[in-house]
C-alpha cells in the first residue's frame, strides 16, 4: 500500500456521512484534508477531531457546489495552502426520491445542480491542476442507482447514471496524462441523506421497511483502497453493497 503522507485530498460533503469518515480515514493515512461542504461549524468541528487524532493539516474552506465560482476557489485555496492537489473526491450529494406523478420539479432541479453540475465543476476546478503536476486522482461518488433504477429514484439515478459516465469519460482521456479516476458505487449506508426526502409516498413506501445497511466507513475504505494503489494501477470502478439479513 502506498503512503499518503504529504499528499492533500479535497473532499466535497465532508459535513457528514460518507464524506465526513473519508476524511477520517484519508487522514488516518497520512493524508492532509480540505474539508469543503456549506454547514462550516460541523467542517470546523471535523477538522478539530481528525487534528487530534491524525498527525495531519486540515482546511475548512465553506463550499456550495452549485457555485462554479466557489469550486475554483476551493482548488485555489487548497493550491496556496498545501502547493498541490493529489485527491479531489466528489461526494456531496442529495437524494431527495419522490414519484415522477408527483411532479417535485425543484427537487429534480436541486438534484441535477448538485449530483450533475457539482460534479462537474468539481472536475473543472481541479483537472487543469492535476494535468499540469502530470498526477492526481479524483474519486467520484456514485451509487448503485447509478446502475439500477427502482420507483422513486428516476431523477436521482438519472443523476448518478451521469457521474458513472462522467467517470467512464475521464477514465478513456485521461489515461495517458497521469491522472487517474475512481468512480464508487455505494449501495444503501446508513447516513443524513433519506433525512431531506419529502414525498409522502415515498416515506409511506419505507415505513416499516427494514434494510441492512453499510458504515460510512465501509465506503471510506474503498477510497483509501483505489488511492494507495502503485501509481500504474488505475482502480476504475468500485460497488459497495449491504449483505441482506
Ligand atoms: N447513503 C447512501 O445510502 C448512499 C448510497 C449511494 C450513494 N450515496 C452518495 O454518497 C454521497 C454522500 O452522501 P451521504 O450518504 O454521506 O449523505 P449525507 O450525510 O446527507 O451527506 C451529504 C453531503 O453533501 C453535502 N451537500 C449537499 N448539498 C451540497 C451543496 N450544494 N454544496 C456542498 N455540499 C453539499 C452535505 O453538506 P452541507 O449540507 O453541509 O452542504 C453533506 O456533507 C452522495 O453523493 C450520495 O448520493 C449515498
Amino acid at each position: 500500500m502506498e503512503t499518503l503522507q504529504n499528499k492533500t485530498a479535497i473532499i466535497t460533503g465532508a459535513s457528514s456521512g460518507i464524506g465526513k469518515a473519508i476524511a477520517h480515514h484519508l487522514a488516518s493515512h497520512g493524508a492532509n484534508v480540505v474539508l469543503a461542504a456549506r454547514r462550516s461549524e460541523k467542517l470546523k468541528e471535523l477538522s478539530d477531531e481528525v487534528k487530534k487524532d491524525y498527525s495531519v493539516d486540515t482546511k475548512v474552506i465553506e463550499t456550495d457546489v452549485t457555485k462554479k465560482e466557489d469550486l475554483e476557489n476551493l482548488v485555489k485555496e487548497t493550491k496556496e495552502a498545501f502547493g498541490s492537489v493529489d485527491i479531489f473526491v466528489n461526494n456531496a450529494g442529495v437524494m431527495l426520491l419522490s414519484f415522477l406523478k408527483n411532479d417535485h420539479v425543484d427537487e429534480w432541479e436541486q438534484m441535477v445542480d448538485v449530483n450533475i453540475k457539482g460534479v462537474l465543476f468539481g472536475i473543472h476546478a481541479s483537472l487543469p491542476t492535476m494535468i499540469e503536476q502530470e498526477s492526481g486522482h479524483v474519486i467520484n461518488i456514485s451509487s448503485v442507482a447509478g446502475h439500477e433504477v427502482f420507483p422513486s429514484s428516476a431523477v436521482y439515478s438519472a443523476t448518478k447514471y451521469a457521474v458513472r459516465a462522467l467517470s467512464m469519460g475521464m477514465e478513456k482521456e485521461l489515461s495517458s496524462t497521469g491522472v487517474r479516476v475512481t468512480n464508487i458505487s455505494p449501495g444503501a449506508v446508513d447516513t443524513e441523506l433519506t433525512d431531506h426526502i419529502t414525498d409522502g409516498d415515498v416515506l409511506d413506501m419505507f415505513k416499516g421497511r427494514s434494510t441492512q445497511t453499510l458504515n460510512a466507513e465501509d465506503i471510506a475504505k474503498a477510497v483509501t483502497y483505489a488511492v494507495t494503489q502503485p501509481d500504474y494501477v488505475d482502480v476504475n470502478e468500485v460497488m459497495v453493497r449491504p449483505m441482506q439479513k
